[in-house]
């Protein structure tokens, strides 16, 4: 496909002197002042989340410009591709169809294949969770990177729906202090251990699993074709470790992109069958939204062209998410890897080096942890940090007010970026904690706020599976918008490669001890290692 570089379009000029004439200064407070309408004309309303983000640092002008941007770049006609199962992951000669595992049957590319593996894979769920016949109480995934992080974090954030009997653990890393203190719990007889790897040739995966079965054998398990199974795109290797029973997937399915396919085994296994489905409904309804929707009412969209203002005009370097949900708890983990893998690139298409920035650093905790750790810096830091909030309408649990404080918290927080305190308000007030030999004016100013930092506020009615898979996709297509207009390929990883490649060569080093060609650091700590 043939693209348009952004710096290189009417819109980028334009978005740059609408930056420097109104952009840099604009001041939220008295945005909101001038336009009491200001919260309804940047509210978006998409499938199961609304989106709130009147307390961004743009204007009406800006976002229309940067719609504009999106149709120069070819947004909608790259989106079009996408859906369509055009090979848009150029490097890697794929198509990118993690859509086509959420639509409905007979409705996406691949439906016959997508719903024989789902099916059987809801079947065999249903079969765990049956746990007086399975004898099933464990469930351990052994995988990592998208192979671990979606079920990770979408397994506690449906907790509500979970079925209580079966526990599910998770073991990514190859540090084996992942694994240890998990198979410290387990039998053999009531474990099943899910073997998940596109490729089954990952490193730290393939080390675990083996661990695994060394563990199950040595325990005096016998059947390991019964309590391992296996989610891959690599049946040959499966087979080759011992496991009979494996779900397919492809390689249109990126890693991070994988938790609506036979990676998603173990959330089938914690939700059923049934919600399961409504995980893929609520992310079918999103990815149609983005696919139908004008850009001008599109939540991802937008959202994605807001990142390209905030990380190329702006020059935000980062972003925090903080969902103010116990049970989103992993969101922010996830959105690194689905965001920072993603757009983390400094060529375009076409491997040239690129002249702006691509993704910022995504980073958080759910609220409110947060406010009592690094919230400081938000507020009174020197660099402006955006900040995403999530809020839930109606909890899962019976203590209304405990959910009422999680609410309220989340809102003053947004609240508190956007307002700030000035030095007289701060001067007014008395700080018990302060030492009183402090001249006043110092201590005022120790105690005001810039105030003006940007939040979007995300809002569910309740955190379901269908309210999840909405908000999830919703995350994937933001993502794919922004890497768009940078015109990068999201779709690959290769900054992975070259870390693996130097372990490979340094792992026989630690036992020979071998120091030749390495620089002075490496070789120094290796040897310090191995004394
Ligand atoms: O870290 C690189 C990566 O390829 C990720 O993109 C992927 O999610 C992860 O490794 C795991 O890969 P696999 O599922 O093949 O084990």
């Amino acid at each position: 496909m043939t693209f348009k570089r952004c710096d290189t379009t009417v819109a980028w000029t334009a978005l740059r002197g609408h930056y420097e004439a109104h952009g840099r200064e604009l001041d939220l407070r008295e945005a909101f002042g001038r336009d009491p309408r200001r919260f309804e004309a940047f509210a978006l309303e998409a499938p199961e989340v609304f989106g709130d983000l009147s307390k961004c640092r743009w204007d009406l002008l800006t976002r229309q410009l940067l719609i504009d941007l999106a149709r120069e770049c070819g947004l909608e006609a790259r989106r079009d591709a996408m859906f369509a199962g055009q090979a848009i992951n150029a490097t890697e000669g794929r198509a990118v169809l993690h859509t086509a595992l959420r639509a409905p049957r007979g409705q996406g590319l691949f439906s016959d294949e997508v719903h024989g593996v789902l099916d059987r894979m809801l079947a065999f769920a249903d079969n765990v969770r049956d746990t007086a016949a399975s004898g099933i109480r464990d469930v351990v995934n052994i995988g990592i990177g998208g192979s671990d992080l979606g079920p990770r974090m979408v397994v506690p954030a449906l907790d509500a729906y979970a079925h209580h009997g079966i526990r599910c653990h998770f073991v990514a890393n190859v540090d084996g202090h992942d694994i240890t203190p998990v198979l410290r719990e387990l039998t053999p007889e009531t474990t099943l251990f899910v073997i998940a790897s596109k490729t089954f040739t990952t490193q730290e995966t393939m080390a675990n699993a083996a661990v695994a079965r060394e563990w199950f054998l040595a325990r005096g398990g016998s059947d390991i074709g019964g309590h391992f199974v296996g989610a891959t795109t690599n049946l040959a290797a499966a087979a080759q470790f011992g496991i009979h029973t494996t779900f397919g997937f492809w390689d249109w399915v990126g890693g991070r992109y994988s938790l609506w396919s036979a990676i998603g085994l173990p959330i089938a296994i914690a939700i059923g069958p049934e919600n399961f489905r409504a995980l893929l409904a609520g992310a079918h309804a999103m990815d149609r939204h983005f696919a139908e929707t004008a850009l001008e009412a599109n939540l991802p969209a937008q959202l994605g062209l807001l990142d390209v203002w905030y990380r190329n005009f702006h020059r935000f370097g980062s972003r925090s998410v903080a969902p103010y949900h116990q049970g989103l708890a992993r969101l922010p983990a996830y959105l690194q890897q689905l965001e920072m893998e993603s757009n983390g690139k400094r060529v375009d298409q076409d491997g040239a080096p690129l002249a702006y920035d691509t993704s910022p650093v995504v980073w958080g905790e759910p609220g409110t942890n947060g406010q009592h750790a690094y919230f400081q810096m938000l507020h009174q830091g020197t660099e402006v940090v955006p900040v995403e909030f999530i809020a839930v309408r109606r909890p899962s649990h019976g203590h209304a007010a405990l959910h009422a404080k999680a609410l309220a918290n989340c809102l003053a927080q947004a609240q508190a970026l956007m307002r700030g305190k000035t030095t007289d308000a701060a001067l007014g007030e008395r700080a018990p904690t302060a030492a009183a030999s402090l001249e006043p004016l110092a201590l005022a100013r120790h105690r005001s706020f810039p105030g003006n930092r940007p939040s979007t506020t995300l809002l569910l009615d309740a955190l379901t599976p269908r309210s999840l898979g909405a908000l999830i996709a919703m995350y994937e297509q933001r993502v794919f918008t922004s890497g768009a207009v940078w015109g990068i390929n999201s779709f690959d990883q290769w900054g992975v490669e070259l870390g693996k490649s130097l372990c490979n060569d340094l792992l026989p080093r630690l036992d020979s001890g071998d120091l030749r060609g390495l620089d002075g650091s490496t070789a120094g700590l290796l040897q310090r290692l191995r004394r």
